[in-house]
């Protein structure tokens, strides 16, 4: 099939190799020149696992970057909108890239002389789709949604580090539509992927995009509050967490207790949608919980290291892990930010190091901290370390050059060590 998606960034560009990798042809549009010039030139403007080699492949033959959305558009049968959907500084999500968007589709519509489907891949408050987009669609085309075109909300599902597979490998794809056409049109597309697919309108869509993240995040935070009881009680969380997964209702995914979630989607999804409620007269009293164990996780982190030193004034704290997980450079929301805060404000010396986000921290973390370029240089002479990122790398370090090894482990990666001064967050 012919498909054009709009926006080359994280969820737009793994679209659009996604797609050509499964045999479509697509376009990908972004209004910068570089990005489409390197997606071009089979190079990835963003890390991802597999990524830059599926573009590679697919560059210049069946994946195409250009910054004419008009033409794009023209040339094909479904376009993906993909477009950032941020959090306005209230918590309430941003839709005027979105609305931009539509607004822009709409026009090249009116030209169209064929059906054609926009599908809706951004992550929007429900009702979005049929409340803001196909109104802005309809107005700006001329023409009737359902009728003269199709309007499909499908929400996407990948993990940063593991998106490629994600995307080729789903375990579902979830299709919000109002009619058949638009339905098969979709489906068509999904033809050639092994998994089941749900239909069912736009709101429910977006919906089970917003309540998949908030469950997973609800699991997390769910351990760690049980976690936080097992540790007054000198009872291993870990083993509560295997015992409790062996009931087949419950599985055993996200339930790693520790210093707790961050990253792109879960924070934003989840104060979105509470926004939302909130707006709409109800109070989220479960999902308003699950943001506050998160929020507690990083003090009580550090309230251990106080604990454990007496003071953390002039102490030197070294943080191994600024990704809000391993693998990634990303440290939007990371749980290792508020450490470093509370750290600061207890007057600790604080050093930080991570494999692959230092770059990031530097453009964003202010404050009285420095950079190591090891984790060695940051672990020598220090008073205590913190381990905030599950990187696998820290398992194995070598902790002798610290004054004495106090480790407070967040993140459940050196419970094996007999030669450290070992504590569990919530374990
Ligand atoms: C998440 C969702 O998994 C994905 O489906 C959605 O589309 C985007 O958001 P991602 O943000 O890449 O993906 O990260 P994920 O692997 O889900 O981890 C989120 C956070 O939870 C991380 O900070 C991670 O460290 C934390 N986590 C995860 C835990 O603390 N414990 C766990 O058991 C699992």
């Amino acid at each position: 099939m012919e498909i054009s998606v709009i926006g080359a960034g994280y969820v737009g560009l793994i679209t659009a190799a996604g797609l050509a990798e499964k045999g479509h042809n697509v376009l990908v549009i972004d209004i910068q020149k570089e990005k489409v010039d390197m997606i071009n030139a089979g190079k990835s403007p963003l890390y991802e696992e597999g990524l830059e080699e599926i573009l590679r492949k697919n560059s210049g033959k069946r994946l195409k970057a250009t910054t004419d959305g008009e033409k794009s558009i023209l040339d094909t049968d479904v376009t993906f909108i993909c477009v950032q959907t941020p959090a306005d500084f209230e918590g309430a999500v941003d839709l005027r890239p979105i609305k931009r968007v539509a607004e822009n589709v709409g026009k090249t519509l009116k030209k169209k002389k064929t059906y054609h489907v926009v599908v809706v891949k951004s992550t929007v408050p429900p009702s979005t789709t049929e409340k803001t987009v196909t109104p802005i669609l309809e107005e700006n085309s001329g023409k009737k949604a359902g009728r003269d075109f199709g309007v499909v909300m499908s929400p996407e599902f990948l993990r940063e580090g593991i998106a490629i597979k994600d995307f080729l490998n789903p375990d579902r794809v979830i299709i919000g539509a109002t009619e058949e056409k638009a339905y098969k049109t979709v489906e068509e597309i999904y033809r050639g992927f092994n998994c089941p697919i749900y239909r069912t309108d736009p709101r429910t869509a977006e919906m089970i995009k917003y309540a998949s993240n908030i469950f997973l995040a609800t699991k997390i935070s769910f351990i760690n509050d049980i976690g936080n009881i097992c540790k007054k009680l000198d009872i291993d969380t870990y083993k509560v967490a295997e015992g409790l997964s062996m009931d087949k209702r419950i599985s055993p995914h996200f339930l790693n207790a520790g210093l707790g979630w961050g990253g792109s989607c879960f924070p934003k999804d989840i104060r979105g949608l509470v926004h939302k409620a909130k707006e709409l007269g109800y109070e989220p009293k479960l999902v308003d919980g699950v943001i506050k164990i998160n929020e507690e996780q990083p003090k009580i982190m550090v309230r251990l290291g106080k604990k454990r030193l007496g003071t953390l004034e002039g102490k030197k704290a070294a943080v191994l892990g600024l990704a809000f997980k391993p693998n990634t450079d990303d440290i939007r929301d990371s749980q290792a930010l508020p450490v470093i805060e509370y750290l600061l404000k207890e007057d600790a010396c604080v050093v930080v190091y991570d494999p692959k986000a230092m770059e990031n921290a530097k453009k964003t973390i202010n404050g009285r901290i420095t950079f190591a370029k090891t984790a060695q240089e940051a672990l020598k002479d220090a008073d205590i370390a913190f381990i905030t990122t599950a990187w696998e790398e820290f398992r194995e370090l070598d902790y002798s050059g610290m004054k004495k090894p106090i480790i407070v482990d967040g993140r459940n990666l050196l419970r094996h060590r007999k030669d450290i001064i070992y504590e569990g967050l919530c374990w």
